[in-house]
């Protein structure tokens, strides 16, 4: 997901849009750059990789004029959609007095381009974006003033969109829009900031406008003017935000994603707290909602998110009774769901930007259903548009490989399972007791399992020279297996496969010989023997096992085993605490090939694109 800065302020801005960039490369990109008015003109410098490589080009050949340093401008750190990762698509892009970055996909932008083309209109780059600077160029030369301009290109638009517009002859003005992709105007004293989100203009203000889909806005130095999509002014809150530069520093970890892994204990306490009151050993119903009048639920997600559901689905269906059904955001609305009467769709999101899981939420609010969005970010586009808002309070996770999110998404839906069934009348005040009970102590088996990090970067040192790895579980361990393997895949560039313990003879064990080790998730619970029994199966054919289970368990006999004592738990919270050495094994397998941990190759925090 691309990322977006803009300042219209005081002193030097260049320095600070770098400054905000590097706040956004959690984002992941592949390029980056920056433009200023300089001397009444926007000029700009861009370079393809990391945001080190502009501040070269800056050093070698600066942003500024005989007017001294340039106090407005604007910056980006670019994914490529359309376009390879180059220079010649990095953004920002010109075209006459047009200068501007965008988040988002133009989905019309081949017959605009055609249009301008045949208008005469040269293009510099293979990019959508660059069609929307023609367009206001084009509109510009017509005799439009610059809003009226924007505003007509921002009507033959189609698709996915965050802008941040300079236009020369505009002092100290910059133009901004949304339609799809998150935009934040942050207020200053005497400045003014657009950005992608609160965390980009972090270091400047924590006075934050979120602007709507479809509201397009005038920035200068005084304040912002925020229009809707009908043209009228609009009137947008201002709220005060946490997001503080501190939260988005490494303090004594390497990566991101190991500092975000050990603050799992807070984030899941945290986000327990906010569905169950310990004190009273009672859950807190979720205001408005009442799970004895849902006939099933429908959740939907992406990827890491999506491993979640699948753990809250055997909660909500064994301790509430409820059917739940849970699918992947990129499939659901394609297939036109049948979904039941009374059925509460659930979106799981720990950006809620997650565009195929934005697009099902409203397709299932399109349709009728009451929706509910459980995310992270409790500002974003999904928990603005749900019926429902369910947080998780991770804090922002910057590490591009989900942990911390995670955990505290199963740690919410297991909560609100247990809030089903209490309102289904399937759990009565003991049970209810207990089980609130059994989930405070994830925090501190969390933190117990987090010990084992010695013990896993010796396995790392082994499992990071395979070319396959499988992972194995049974119940709600099956999901856990297959987040194990997206984590170990995402982050390490190894192959790997999560799959139900009990299907490994129905084809699977094929793949199974001395070079493939297999990692399996066994906690003590009713299916352990089972599980047991699938290791010797493949004891049997000389795979090397990596078998995650209690002290207390018994090593299948034969296994050519590497054991690493989990934290024992109840089966309840077992996905909560397994989850630690499943990251832990990722991480410090990826630290050992030494790839990029934070942002992993080809890989965006949000997907806002389809
Ligand atoms: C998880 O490690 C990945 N980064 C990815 O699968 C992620 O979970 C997915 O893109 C969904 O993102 P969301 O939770 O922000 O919707």
């Amino acid at each position: 997901m691309c990322g977006i800065i803009g300042i219209t302020g005081q002193g030097p801005a260049v320095p600070r849009l770098i400054d905000s960039l590097k706040r956004l490369e959690y984002r992941g990109y592949d390029s980056a750059g920056v433009a200023a008015v300089v001397d009444g003109r926007s000029d700009r410098r861009r370079a393809k990789g990391k945001i080190t490589e502009l501040e070269a080009v800056l050093a070698a050949d600066p942003l500024t004029g005989a007017s001294g340093d340039p106090t407005v401008g604007i910056g980006h750190t670019r994914w490529a959609t359309h376009g390879a990762p180059n220079t010649g698509n990095a953004h920002p892009h010109q075209a006459g007095r047009v200068t501007l970055v965008h988040n988002g996909i133009i989905e019309n932008f081949a017959e605009l381009k055609a249009e301008l083309q045949a208008a005469g209109h040269v293009f510099e780059s293979q990019t959508d974006t660059e069609v929307v600077a023609h367009l206001i160029d084009q509109g510009l030369t017509a005799g439009r003033d610059p809003l009226d301009a924007f505003k007509a290109v921002l009507d033959r638009l189609r698709g996915a969109y965050a802008l941040a517009v300079l236009i020369e002859g505009e002092d100290g003005v910059i133009l901004g829009a949304r339609h799809g992709s998150p935009l934040v105007v942050g207020w200053g004293e005497g400045e003014m900031y657009l950005g992608s989100d609160a965390l980009a203009v972090g270091p400047f203000t924590q006075k934050i406008t979120y602007l709507e889909d479809g509201d397009y806005v005038r920035l200068d130095r005084t304040g912002a003017t925020v229009f809707d999509m009908t043209g009228a002014r609009a009137n947008r809150s201002v709220v005060q935000v946490s997001a503080s530069t501190a939260l988005v520093e490494k303090g004594e970890h390497r990566h991101f994603m190991e500092k975000e892994i050990h603050e799992q204990p807070d984030s899941v306490q945290h986000t327990l707290s906010a569905y169950l009151d310990l004190v009273n050993a009672k859950v807190r119903p979720p205001e408005g909602l009442d799970f004895a009048a849902i006939s099933r639920l429908q959740i939907v997600a992406c990827g890491t998110a999506f491993y979640a559901g699948m753990i809250g689905r055997y909660a909500f269906e064994r301790l509430a009774g409820l059917p739940c059904d849970v699918e992947i955001a990129s499939e659901f609305r394609y297939r036109h769901p049948a979904l039941m009467d009374g059925t509460l769709a659930v979106a799981v999101s720990q950006s809620g930007e997650t565009a195929d899981t934005l697009a099902s939420l409203k397709w299932c609010k399109a349709h009728g259903f009451r929706t509910a969005a459980l995310v992270n970010v409790h500002s974003s586009s999904m928990a603005r548009e749900a019926d429902h808002l369910w947080p998780t309070h991770a804090g922002p996770e910057i590490g591009v490989a989900s942990t911390k999110a995670f955990t505290a998404q199963v740690a919410a839906l297991l909560a609100l399972a247990v809030t089903a069934g209490v309102q289904r009348g399937r759990i009565d005040a003991a049970e209810e007791a207990r089980l609130v009970r059994v989930l405070f102590e994830a925090p501190r088996l969390i933190a117990e399992a987090l010990t084992l990090g010695q013990a896993i970067q010796a396995v790392a040192q082994e499992l990071s020279k395979a070319r396959d790895v499988l992972f194995l579980g049974r119940g709600a361990m099956y999901p856990l297996a297959l987040e194990g393997a997206l984590k170990l895949k995402e982050i390490s560039y190894i192959h790997a496969e999560g799959y139900a313990a009990g299907e490994l003879k129905h084809g699977p064990i094929a793949l199974i010989d001395e070079a493939t080790p297999v990692v399996a998730l066994a906690p003590l619970d009713e299916v352990f023997e089972k599980t047991a029994s699938n290791l010797q199966e493949i004891a049997a054919r000389g795979g090397p096992v990596i078998m995650i289970a209690p002290e207390a368990a018994e090593t299948p006999h034969g296994a050519i085993m590497t054991r690493v004592a989990a934290p024992d738990c109840d089966p309840l919270i077992a996905p909560l605490v397994y989850a630690v050495p499943m990251q832990l094994l990722a991480y410090y397998t990826a630290v050992q090939k030494g790839t990029d941990v934070d942002q992993p190759r080809n890989l965006a925090k949000s997907v806002t694109v389809e």
